[in-house]
């Protein structure tokens, strides 16, 4: 997507938001599909996250170390390097932006480490042709200890309204008593007031069972606890947001957490495995590593176009393991809107593992169809003995804590 398209994307977004948000009987297919209670907020939800968000969020890299001179130069850089065409439309500063309250109830900002201010930095991000995101708390303070929003919905949510925030985070600790539906609907219900389109972004890592309330509250929800740089993380992770798929879709994700690609705690495969997984599963794809220095290898995986259309596609369906083969393989399927099939075979183990899967397997008609290679970019060549094209079953080796990512698409006989 250009950037012209992106911005023309935002005003779009926003007019129609404001509409659905005052127009009667502007409602859209969607809003049939979600809770009673929920509905009222569905047609914004889903103009809001009509595919899962895509960005960068500070954290991962840079925990508390966030500063104007970071994220000025984040934005640039996704705009050079190529991100914000791919997809990356977010740039969220998470924990440790925000130092006290001020005697008028303001949340403020760190006046050393941002200087000329949130409202500045928003226009600089969004003159880029990006989205602007930041973090707060349900709680009184944030994980760090930063001051939060209790007590401060509505103040918090005209700030960030003010300042042109698109997107806020908004985390769950120091929250034990409180009740996660309620809290959350009530923030939902501030930032609805502001008038300005923002998207919630839900983080009481699968506490309270979000994928039974947060569709309708906010656009996506975390599923787990915090993700780590290592390839037990990603396993445990990926076991638990597979068992909440049937929750996810248009106007609402389930958040396996931000992505550790090129932060170099897993080798090249473990990273494209971690990427295809979060893609198959229609995980928000946050960035959450140093885009202003990445290596080939590190864009190769987060810039990898085919693999982001798999993530991004308009059905918004959350792939699902379709054979789980007690050897440590696994083959997860995805449909997609033009009734082709994404498909990956996942390695657990430490050695090459061959795997197949059969059209019947995946819900493909029996007959030929092309098979691609989104990691390698090409279709897979007919078979070598009959020159036929795969019409059954296709069969593939798998390295090491590696994946194989195809997308298959049956094609009628003679074409
Ligand atoms: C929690 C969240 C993380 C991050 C930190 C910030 O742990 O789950 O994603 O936002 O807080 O303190």
């Amino acid at each position: 997507m250009t950037t012209a398209s992106i911005k023309r994307t935002v005003v779009v977004a926003f007019v129609a938001a404001l509409f659905a948000a005052c127009g009667p009987g502007s409602g859209r297919k969607d809003a049939a599909a979600v809770e009673p209670s929920a509905r009222s907020e569905a047609p914004a939800a889903a103009i809001l996250a009509p595919v899962p968000p895509m960005g960068f969020n500070t954290w991962n890299k840079f925990g508390c170390d966030v500063d104007e001179t970071l994220i000025r130069q984040t934005a640039d850089a996704m705009v050079e390097t190529g991100m914000l065409d791919a997809g990356y439309r977010y740039l969220v500063i998470d924990d440790c932006w925000q130092v006290e309250r001020g005697a008028d109830g303001r949340i403020v900002a760190d006046p050393k480490k941002f200087a000329g201010g949130m409202k500045a930095l928003a226009d600089y991000v969004h003159s880029k042709g990006l989205l602007f995101g930041l973090y707060t708390d349900i709680g009184p303070k944030t994980c760090a200890g930063r001051p939060a929003s209790a007590g401060f919905f509505d103040i918090d949510a005209a700030t960030y309204a003010e300042w042109g925030v698109d997107y806020i985070k908004v985390d769950w600790c120091n929250c034990d008593d409180l009740d996660a539906p309620a809290e959350y609907a009530r923030f939902r219900d501030a930032l609805r007031r502001t008038g300005r389109p923002i998207v919630l972004s839900i983080c009481e890592w699968g506490r309270n069972d979000p994928w039974k309330w947060a569709k309708g509250v906010g656009q996506l929800w975390r599923t787990t606890a915090d993700i780590g740089d290592s390839w037990e993380s990603v396993v445990w992770i990926v076991g638990a947001n597979s068992r909440h798929a049937a929750a996810a879709g248009p106007g609402g994700w389930n958040d396996p957490d931000m992505l550790e690609v090129g932060n170099g705690g897993m080798t090249f495969d473990e990273y494209k495995t971690h990427f295809s997984l979060w893609a198959i599963m229609a995980a928000p794809l946050m960035a959450g590593n140093d885009l202003r220095a990445m290596t080939d290898e590190t864009r190769a995986i987060l810039l990898n176009k085919e693999v982001i259309e798999v993530d991004q596609d308009p059905l918004g369906v959350q792939g699902d393991v379709v054979i789980e083969r007690g050897y440590g393989g696994q083959v997860w399927m995805k449909p997609l809107a033009d009734g082709s099939k994404a498909v990956a075979f996942v390695n657990y183990t430490g050695r090459e593992l061959a795997q197949y899967v059969r059209w019947a397997q995946i819900g493909l008609p029996p007959g030929p169809a092309r098979v691609r290679d989104l990691w390698a970019h090409r279709d897979m060549e007919p078979h070598a003995d009959t020159g036929k094209r795969y019409d059954e079953r296709f069969e593939v080796k798998v390295p090491a804590h590696g994946v194989v990512l195809v997308r298959i698409w049956p094609v009628s006989a003679g074409s």
